[in-house]
């Protein structure tokens, strides 16, 4: 049956579509504009799908998909979408908690029509019934305590690739040689986008139901501070980290044109990592896919010409 990745395009949906795709697991790769990010040659393991959580009736779109492409295949007798991966998009105009109820939302939609497992993304700062994605967390929780789907919430820590392709970041690394947060000298593990779609794919796809949350970390503790000084070296140049100030902080999400409540839920979230929240490693990457997560330096070697000034002018 096939695996429904919404959010297909994005850091995380197109890595878990990549990794699907070379298994030759049917997958569809929903997203507003439909892409498919496999390039993979056997469209029929991979399909992209047009699918926006604020209209829903593009949400049938996926099962019509499914139930089309089994019956092209001739497996009707398997024609459903079996496993769904969640994940919010960029909060824009509505609040993170007005997403909250429509994913629950899907969720029943999706249920409705035979789908049985649901792999949400969440993030490490966020505790089933907190506030977003805690309480799509906990919805899940119920259903599957009352046996009406498999479930399972990835909970990552900060993304490694925020520094490689979000473009406050890059832009701030190649054009000032700079990296701006509000965390002071506050430890993140730092976890690869790759091995989150690792985890995600054992999950979606593993015989056993997972029912439990995973905090997805990576294997070392890193400030930003550190950070830039991986990325100096690398770079061959001197990065520097600006320790903002609260004011400062916030002037520059305005200035990014941020809405206010997303900016501030950044904001607090910089203020905890300050403080040692987000200061702890586990194994769970090494224990889900059996390899080893990656370090920041690999991903720093592997990109970086992004980084470079040059990377502006192509
Ligand atoms: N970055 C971090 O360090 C970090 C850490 C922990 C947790 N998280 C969580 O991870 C999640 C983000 O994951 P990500 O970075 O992998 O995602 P992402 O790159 O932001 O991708 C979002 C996906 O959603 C799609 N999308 C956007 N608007 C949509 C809409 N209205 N309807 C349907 N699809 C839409 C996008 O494709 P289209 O634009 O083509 O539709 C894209 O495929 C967030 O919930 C965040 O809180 C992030």
């Amino acid at each position: 049956m096939t695996t429904l990745v919404l959010g297909g395009t994005g850091t995380v949906g197109s890595r878990i579509a990549r990794l699907l795709a070379a298994s030759s697991i049917p997958a569809l790769i929903a997203s507003r504009s439909g892409d498919n990010p496999t390039a993979s040659p056997n469209t029929t393991t991979a399909r992209g799908v047009p699918f926006d959580w604020e209209k829903r009736e593009t949400w049938p779109n996926p099962f019509e998909e499914a139930a089309r492409t089994a019956r092209e295949e001739g497996r009707e007798q398997a024609a459903g979408i079996k496993s769904v991966y969640l994940v919010a998009p960029p909060p824009t105009t509505t609040t993170p908690d007005t997403m909250a109820d429509v994913m629950m939302d899907f969720v029943d939609f999706a249920r409705a029509r035979g789908a049985r497992r649901f792999v949400l993304q969440s993030a490490s700062a966020i505790e089933a019934g907190g506030p977003a994605m805690g309480k799509v967390h906990a919805y899940l929780r119920e259903l599957g305590t009352r046996g009406e789907v498999d479930w399972a919430v990835l909970r990552p820590s900060w993304f490694q690739q925020n520094l490689s392709e979000h473009e406050a970041h890059v832009r701030s690394i190649r054009d000032e040689s700079k990296i701006y947060s509000a965390t002071g000298d506050g430890k993140i593990p730092w976890v690869s986008a790759d091995d989150i779609a690792a985890v995600a794919v054992e999950v979606l796809t593993r015989k056993a139901p997972p029912n439990t949350e995973f905090l997805v970390l990576g294997p070392e503790l890193l400030s930003y501070n550190e950070v830039a000084g991986i990325l100096s070296k690398v770079l061959g140049r001197r990065i520097v980290h600006v320790d903002l100030s609260s004011a400062e902080y916030a002037k520059r999400r305005e200035q990014a044109g941020m809405p206010e409540n997303y900016a501030n839920m950044l904001h607090s979230l910089d203020t905890a990592v300050k403080f040692g929240s987000e200061n702890r490693t586990n194994d769970v990457v090494l224990s889900m896919t059996g390899v080893a997560p990656r370090r920041f330096l690999e991903l720093a070697e592997a990109v970086k010409s992004v980084w470079e000034p040059a990377a502006a002018a192509a």
